[in-house]
């Protein structure tokens, strides 16, 4: 907003709610600076929550009368209906959501309602309506990351025994199943939702009733609107409950790590599906067009997953400076807190409902895939562990051999199980024609059937512990 838009000092502004010592007004610019209206109207309804809690609580303790607060929770019930109805008219000259809700209440009932700020204020309201907000939005960000997981099981238990080439450093390694790999990113996702379960289990505590830092001499019971609110028990120290914004910085840092984990997955989506890979395809839900090559089908939501790490991380790193060094209590430095919550949570909400929808949305070249899993020698680690398994060598050894025989392939332009049985010969006499059972990217795939490993019958076992973990959510 631009400040010419904001009346100065005008009746029904800020200065109506703390204006007593005041004669002359805010400046414009003072005004734009100092509005946040725009941004933290989206914490209206927790605002609303809070003041009935709040209120009921006052009428409890003797504090108000209960007509008093009758009145005033009607009220809000009606204000709460007009917000979302998109009736309510915000003004950036009363700042912020708590004096734009403070002062329609006045305007509805008149002066009961200027009983509500009693024995608190707009530091352990803000306090106690973002926390509330990070936590219906962390078990949100957990929902999406459990859609995500269900189709990610769904198709690795259809492609449980499917062969891909897996990698390290990008070059092809060894050959892993299909499966296998989409569950990697279910356990990425187990840890990423573990982690906002356990931000909402460290920010559920009120702040409410800490007033402006100091408490109250007011005989309020913190315990009541606490429970009332589903917070686990009021915050011990008045002076933390106003000033302490660690449970954004968690939650920030918990969304940081579920982006970057799911930009990793994005990046394979944008490598598989395009030709060098070919290992799968979008379809038309999820490709984008070009709007001059008209062959082209583009990846864009993957790249964009795979972007959002920077602005989310961003947001981070941003709440970080705005906390560093701030002295006890409350600074309205802490008023910057929620934009950058905002927008890194729903950038992150709209990525992980791509990557659910990618997920089962992608469909795999069998072929191309096992080919793949074929080349540059993926089943060389599989000769070494024949030569130790059946000639009894050491590792270091039977790793010796196997290098030989592979550079001999490659002179001559083959792979293993092209070889002539004499080349491995020439390299080891011992070696025989069962030496070609182990040698195909499936008999390889199928070998590895240590805990943890790539065997199909591991993978069907990990699908199937999934299904019934994530049947019970
Ligand atoms: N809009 C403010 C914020 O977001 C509310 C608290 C204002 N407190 C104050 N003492 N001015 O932080």
């Amino acid at each position: 907003m631009s400040t010419s838009d904001i009346p100065s000092n005008r009746p029904g502004s800020g200065t109506d709610m703390w204006g007593g010592r005041f004669s002359g007004g805010p400046s414009a610019v003072l005004q734009a600076i100092n509005a946040s209206v725009d941004i933290d109207q989206r914490l209206a309804e927790q605002d609303i929550d809070g003041s009935l809690a709040h209120a009921a609580m006052l009428a409890a303790c003797g504090i108000i009368s209960s007509q008093d607060a009758r009145d005033i929770s009607a009220g809000l019930e009606a204000i709460r209906t007009d917000i979302r109805a998109g009736k309510f008219s915000w003004s950036a000259a009363l700042e912020d959501v708590h004096m734009n809700v403070e002062a329609a209440l006045k305007e509805r009932i008149g002066a009961p309602a200027g009983r509500l700020h009693t024995a608190r204020s707009r530091n352990d309201q803000v306090a106690t309506d973002f926390r509330l907000w990070l936590r219906e939005t962390c078990a949100r960000m957990e929902d999406g990351l459990r859609a995500y997981q269900r189709a990610l099981v769904a198709q690795a238990e259809a492609h449980a025994d499917w062969v891909m080439p897996g990698f390290t450093h990008l070059q092809t390694a060894q050959p892993v199943s299909l499966g296998h790999h989409l569950l990697c990113w279910v356990e990425a996702a187990e840890r990423d939702i573990g982690r906002f379960e356990d931000c909402r289990k460290r920010l559920n505590e009120s702040p409410l009733g800490a007033a402006a830092l100091a408490g109250t001499a007011f005989p309020i019971d913190r315990e009541m609107t606490a429970k009332a609110l589903g917070f686990d028990r009021p915050m011990a120290n008045s002076l933390d409950a106003v000033s302490s914004r660690d449970f954004a910085l968690e939650a920030l840092s918990a969304a940081t790590i579920a982006a970057v984990n799911l930009s990793r997955f994005a990046e394979e989506i944008v490598l598989w599906t395009s030709r060098r890979f070919g290992f799968a395809k979008l379809t038309d839900a999820f490709s984008t067009g070009s709007s001059i090559m008209p062959q082209k089908r583009n990846p864009d939501a993957a790249e964009l997953v795979r972007a959002k790490p920077g602005r989310i991380s961003g947001a981070l790193q941003g709440l970080i400076i705005v906390c560093k060094g701030l002295p006890l209590a409350y600074s309205k430095d802490l008023q910057e807190d929620k934009a950058l919550v905002f927008t890194a949570f729903d950038d992150l909400e709209l990525a992980i409902a791509a990557m659910a929808g990618m997920a089962a949305d992608l469909s795999f070249n069998r072929k191309a895939m096992e080919e793949a899993a074929g080349e540059a020698y993926s089943d060389a680690t599989d000769l070494a562990d024949y030569v130790v398994r059946e000639l009894g060598l050491p590792f270091r050894d039977a790793h010796h051999i196997a290098g030989s025989v592979v550079k001999a392939a490659e002179a001559r332009g083959v792979t293993l199980s092209q070889l002539p049985l004499e080349v491995f010969q020439s390299v080891e006499p011992r070696i025989d024609e069962t030496v070609f059972t182990v040698l195909t990217a499936r008999a390889s795939m199928e070998s590895r059937t240590s805990y943890g490993g790539t065997a199909p019958v591991r993978v069907r076992e990990q699908c199937a512990l999934w299904r019934e973990r994530l049947a019970q959510e």
